[in-house]
């Protein structure tokens, strides 16, 4: 397994693993390579990423757009006592998710095919989104590939209907966004103190109350 580093810290402590960004990135199609550092999480922000979304061991977190895997697997490595879950709606990129995280020896992860907003959200912990809707609202000839269309009505969707589930989602829940998500998260998530002053662009949200009564859409712009 070159280029990926495993060391343990000592007895009853987690091992602390490395993965660098080229050893990850070498593993993808060339036409995927070109784009990871633009679309992919560079490791040691999902590193500094996955202790944010974790606060005790079994914490489950899910990437919101899981990619080519690069967030949950780095994730994945750093703290191996939570398991990270994917979900990815082009079934090609879940394929080489999950062929990357059994490559790399990753037991903590798993990719799951479909639409995020068409899952339940109610069994993890923390939300981990890297601008994951954006690309269709853009307009920019730079995409991840062809097999979406840019529909800025679903944009609308995605990212309402991520505030909904965030809004249903219990006290202590956290979330963190790279890059954001179009929107901030709803009513009874504060924006913590934590401040990954090494990651710039990740913001940590944890939800501190429940506020009854449904956001109107006006809310959400
Ligand atoms: C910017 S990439 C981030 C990939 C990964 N989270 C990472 O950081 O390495 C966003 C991904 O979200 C996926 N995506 C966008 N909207 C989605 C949705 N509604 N359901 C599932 N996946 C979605 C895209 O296909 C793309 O692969």
């Amino acid at each position: 397994m070159s280029g990926l580093v495993h060391a343990t810290t000592g007895p009853g402590l987690d091992s602390i693993s490395i993965l660098s960004d080229d050893s990850f990135d070498e593993r993808l199609p060339a036409d995927l390579r070109v784009r990871a550092s633009t679309f992919f999480t560079p490791v040691h922000v999902a590193e500094c990423a996955a202790r944010l979304l974790t606060t005790s061991p079994g914490t489950t977190v899910l990437d919101v757009g899981a990619g080519a895997g690069k967030f949950c697997i780095a994730a994945a490595l750093a703290v191996p006592s939570c398991k990270f879950i994917g979900v990815e709606w082009r079934p090609h990129l879940v394929a080489l998710a999950n062929a990357l995280a059994d490559e790399l020896a990753v037991p903590n992860v798993r990719f799951i095919h479909g639409d995020a907003l068409d899952l339940d959200w109610s069994s993890f912990d923390s939300f981990y989104f890297f601008n994951p809707f954006a690309e269709q609202s853009d307009e920019s000839e730079f995409r991840l590939d062809r097999t979406i269309d840019v529909d800025p009505d679903n944009f609308i969707r995605c990212v309402y209907g991520a505030r909904e589930k965030l809004a249903s989602a219990r006290v202590g829940t956290r979330v963190v966004t790279y890059h954001g998500f179009g929107a901030s998260p709803p009513r009874g998530y504060e924006p913590s103190r934590e401040d990954p002053v090494h990651c710039r662009r990740l913001q940590l949200w944890v939800k501190t109350q429940i506020i009854m009564g449904g956001e109107t859409y006006a809310e959400l712009v």
